[in-house]
């Protein structure tokens, strides 16, 4: 490692929106250039409930990124209160189903059909925690009258603590975390709970989004929050502390679903993850925690081996493209137009 150049083990992205059809078709080698491994998020409509379904969205994933033939797409469940125990274990056990996730209904993107009461789901929950079987968390309380930006922190009090209490033993990650109020739980909790963090988190604040005219390009759930929030998740990313792990969280909405009067939360920043998190890195004199965060400790959390590839990155500008598009499809991604420090070799 010098100060402009950087060897690191390939890394994988923990927390990924492919879609589906023709958005896939576009968005997917984008991350399969990058990444190693990625796993793969569940809200499609309908969403992937079921091992049939996830083992044919595999099938999709693995032809749009057939240029990338070692591409390996994990796949998750997308816990519903009547999901089938059975199945989503026998999905496990088959190696179909890396982990499970909890939406609770109504958060976010297509949650419509998810959890209404974390109960309904006790069952599944327990057989995934005797499985050993990872449960993924979009950690935010919908109750109307909780302001948007404490969603995350009263989810800790009202629902985590509480699940914790109940099954200690659960493999959990709770996913883009946006606080340092879930940067301090996950801290403190035992070495079952695991967080995510995204690079526009590491990299905006509220006022980015909101101040001087909003911006629809950086609106996403959870909300970006204070400028302390975001002190405290790079502090987090950048010690080497093992329960923090690379999730790029990149959520592709066309052009005109993100510039709406009812945008569509999500950021698109596949095409270059992997030198947005670098960038940060490197600001923070932290390169050398890098390949941790995003090579080693998301496998070795989830219990998979260590990628053997290396990928270079080297401080060389370059400027994003202002929209990504096909003959159907435009979508605008993270940082368009601008130019970044960093670029994979
Ligand atoms: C995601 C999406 O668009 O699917 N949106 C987002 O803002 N992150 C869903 C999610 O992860 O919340
Ligand atoms: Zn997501």
């Amino acid at each position: 490692m010098t100060a402009d150049s950087i060897t690191l083990i390939k890394p994988d992205d923990w927390h990924v929106h492919l879609r589906d059809g023709e958005m896939l078709k576009q968005v997917a080698p984008y991350t399969a250039r990058q990444f190693a491994r990625a796993i793969i998020m569940p809200n499609l409509v309908p969403p992937i409930t079921s091992t049939a379904m996830a083992v044919d969205y595999r099938h999709r994933i693995l032809a749009a990124t057939r240029d990338y033939p070692d591409f390996q797409p994990l796949m998750t469940a997308y816990l519903t209160d009547d999901i089938d125990s059975n199945d989503l274990i026998e999905g496990h056990q088959q190696g179909v189903f890396t982990a499970a996730k909890l939406y609770p209904a109504g958060a976010t993107t297509n949650s419509s059909h998810g959890v209404t009461d974390i109960k309904n789901i006790y069952p599944a929950l327990e057989a995934m925690q005797k499985q050993g079987m990872p449960l993924l968390v979009h950690g935010e309380m919908v109750d109307s009258d909780i302001d948007i930006f404490d969603r995350e922190a009263c989810f800790i009090d009202t629902i985590m603590q509480p699940l914790l209490k109940d099954m200690p033993e659960l493999k959990v990650v709770f996913e883009h975390i946006t606080t340092k109020d879930a940067a301090d739980f996950v801290m403190s909790s035992g070495d079952n709970i695991a967080a995510t963090i995204t690079a526009h988190h590491l990299q905006i604040n509220r006022n980015d989004m909101l101040v001087g005219g909003i911006k629809p390009h950086l609106y996403c759930l959870p909300v970006a929050k204070r400028e302390q929030h975001r002190q405290a998740l790079r502090q987090a990313a950048t010690s080497g502390n093992k329960k923090f792990f690379l999730g790029t969280d990149t959520a592709p909405h066309a052009i005109d679903d993100k510039e709406s009067a009812c945008g569509c939360a999500g950021i698109f920043t596949a095409p270059h993850a992997i030198e947005h998190y670098t960038h940060v890195f490197d600001e923070e004199n932290a390169l050398d925690k890098l390949e941790a965060f995003a090579s080693i400790n998301g496998p070795n959390f989830y219990g998979l081996p260590i990628n053997k590839e290396r990928i270079t990155l080297v401080k060389k500008c370059q400027q994003v493209s202002e929209t990504i598009k096909d003959n159907i499809l435009s979508i605008v991604p993270y940082k368009a137009g601008e130019s970044l420090a960093w670029r994979l070799d």
